[in-house]
């Protein structure tokens, strides 16, 4: 997938997009972002691309002509792959994993960087983007939302994660058999045992069956328990019972998830498909 981002800081992503998960999807030609300067497409001298509000105010507002401009100029690079514009915005839809899965499987974004109060009304109405807000609070401008935005979707391209860092079993990726989204649950590694705190019996137990069993009863709990809104009008809002090893406990079935399970080996130390690490 091809992204594009048009900001007046594209100095920002520099160090972003050459670390972690987006600079592996890069390297492994899954992603290729490519960084344009609004400024670079001001019409005056000084570079300048905000003014002051009509009808006072303030702040300032970014004008059309620069953006239209930018975002013209990049599409034209590759007018090939046709681009979702999305413009990062607190006013925007608020950002959840079914969107971003969406967004993932685009062939090409045009992030579009909002700054200063706002920018003209009448250029988003000529580009209609679609408005992207990654939650309810008011950021400095959209640069995070869309670096926010590229590691979602860079994480979920085919190969960029890991068999055992696997997207299907993060929170809001594993759902109930009847739809709720549901939170991950807790992971333990080496010492079995820290500060006084062990790791959960059943997670040394070897049996897998009985281990998925225990890790949907947490998913569903932690659900319960943090965000009760994720399972509006499902019967799991209801506190269920936690399964021990070798149970077959109802909620666990309830909570059988449409993940898809690749299987993993043993070696009989209870991490599973592992290397082990140091100090164990
Ligand atoms: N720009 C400013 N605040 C924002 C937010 N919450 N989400 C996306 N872009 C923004």
């Amino acid at each position: 997938m091809r992204i594009d981002v048009l900001t007046i800081f594209p100095d920002l992503f520099t160090g972003f997009l050459a670390t972690s998960i987006p600079a592996n999807a890069i390297e492994q030609g899954a992603l290729s972002c490519h960084v344009h300067d609004i400024r670079a497409h001001a019409a005056n001298k000084h570079r300048k691309v905000d003014d002051r509000p009509f009808g006072g105010g303030p702040g300032m507002v970014m004008m059309c002509q620069p953006i239209f401009d930018a975002v013209k100029a990049a599409e034209s690079q590759d007018s090939s792959v046709p681009a979702v514009r999305v413009l990062l915005t607190p006013q925007g839809e608020r950002l959840t994993q079914p969107r971003v899965e969406w967004l993932a499987q685009q062939p090409r974004l045009m992030l579009l960087c909002g700054h200063y109060e706002g920018i003209d009304e009448r250029v988003i109405e000529e580009l209609s983007p679609l408005e992207i807000s990654i939650g309810d609070y008011v950021l400095s401008g959209g640069e995070l939302g869309a670096m926010v935005l590229i590691d979602a979707v860079a994480r979920l391209q085919p190969g960029v994660l890991g068999h055992e860092e696997s997207a299907a079993e993060d929170s809001f990726s594993v759902r109930s058999t009847d739809g709720a989204h549901l939170l991950d649950c807790p992971h333990y590694t080496r010492p079995r045992e820290w500060n006084g705190r062990e790791v959960p019996d059943i997670l040394l137990s070897g049996d897998h069956a009985a281990v998925d069993r225990w890790r949907d009863a947490q998913r569903i709990e932690r659900t319960r328990v943090r965000r009760p809104d994720l399972l509006r009008n499902s019967p799991l809002a209801h506190p269920q019972p936690l399964p021990a090893a070798n149970t077959n406990k109802p909620a666990a079935q309830v909570a059988r998830a449409t993940r898809s399970t690749a299987p993993s080996h043993d070696d009989g130390d209870g991490l599973h498909g592992q290397t082990a690490p140091e100090g164990a």
